[in-house]
């Protein structure tokens, strides 16, 4: 017998009314995330991600399709629906400092959902905040701290525990690293392995970051234009892409994962030109401060200019 998934989306449509019409975000998905497991979707910016994500959380009304949470339908989103998917579904958003309000002391931050759903208080309260402090890498003492007081990589540690408070069944990651530093990216991907392993918690990553889908998902969603284009275990995914644009997003990836050195080094020298009205001085012949300056500046805005190029090409 085959066990029920944790979450199952069948045919979810979200459509946005805009003054230049309607915007069909998410197109007719469907999916399933198991116990336990980790499943990504990934896709370029405006593909329809985040809306996915805010409508399995019941932040969004469906337009159509339904949502199944251990096989119970949720129907129209309710407010019992509401409860049922805020105690089973927690959420970590992409920019940590924003997603935490800076007038309150971390104790108060992460023991909210505590109060508010559990009516917990006083030193019981207090016990359980410290011991999801711990369970992402912070210390008790870190109660007493406001959020301006931590990195960006802490603070989303912050977030993580906050999340996990009311013990969720599956944890929503929007694009959880994408603020943070590459060395702290790794940190938060590798607690977040260390969590599931501990708690048992499922994971529906959403990333643009094919190389993060590697290292933390057991299967990848490829998401195109809001609808799943291609829908597999990541090493089948990743060596033998189905779907055309699966094929075009490795090849892209792949490309700009090689050295620099082995790259052209013409198409960003000439995009630099074009945009900022300098001369074109490949980077790795630029004098090192200008090699620092322009690496601190300029990989969004390449990688932006490229896949916008390589976009373009796509049919
Ligand atoms: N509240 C909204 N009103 C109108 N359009 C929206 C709204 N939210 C998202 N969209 C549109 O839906 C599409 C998908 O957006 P989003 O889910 O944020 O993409 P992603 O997270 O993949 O970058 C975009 O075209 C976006 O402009
Ligand atoms: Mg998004």
């Amino acid at each position: 017998m085959t066990e029920t998934p944790l979450l199952a989306v069948e045919g979810l449509v979200k459509e946005f009314s805009t003054k230049n019409g309607v915007v069909k975000a998410v197109d007719d998905v469907t999916f399933q995330v198991n116990k336990g497991e980790t499943v990504a979707v990934v896709g370029e910016s405006g593909c329809g991600k985040s809306t996915l994500a805010m409508t399995v959380l019941g932040l969004e009304t469906a337009t159509a399709g339904e949502i199944v949470v251990e096989g119970d339908r949720l129907g129209d989103v309710s407010r019992v629906v509401a409860d049922r998917l805020g105690r089973d579904v927690g959420i970590v958003f992409q920019n940590p400092l924003s997603a935490l309000n800076p007038k309150m002391k971390v104790a108060a931050i992460v023991g909210e959902p505590l109060k508010t759903a559990l009516g917990l208080r006083g030193k019981d309260l207090h016990e359980r905040v410290a011991l999801l402090l711990e369970e992402v890498g912070l210390r008790p003492e870190h109660m007493r701290r406001y959020p301006h007081e931590f990195s960006g990589g802490q603070c989303q540690r912050i977030c993580i525990a906050r999340a996990l408070a009311l013990k969720p069944k599956l944890l929503i990651l929007d694009e959880p690293t994408a603020a943070l530093d590459v060395s702290v990216q790794a940190q938060i991907l590798k607690l977040l392995n260390e969590l599931q392993r501990e708690l048992g918690v499922s994971y529906l990553f959403i990333t643009h970051d094919l190389g993060t889908v590697d290292y933390i998902a057991d299967r990848v969603l490829v998401m195109y234009l809001g609808k799943i284009v291609e829908n597999g275990p990541v090493a089948q995914v990743f060596s033998a892409p189905a779907h055309p644009y699966t094929r075009a997003l490795l090849d892209w990836c792949r490309r700009w994962t090689r050295p620099s050195a082995a790259r052209s080094k013409s198409s960003v020298a000439r995009y630099r030109a074009r945009s900022t009205g300098r001369p074109a001085v490949p980077l790795h012949r630029a004098a090192p401060a200008r090699k620092v300056a322009a690496a601190k500046k300029f990989p969004c805005q390449r990688l932006a200019m490229e896949f916008a190029r390589w976009r373009a090409s796509i049919p």
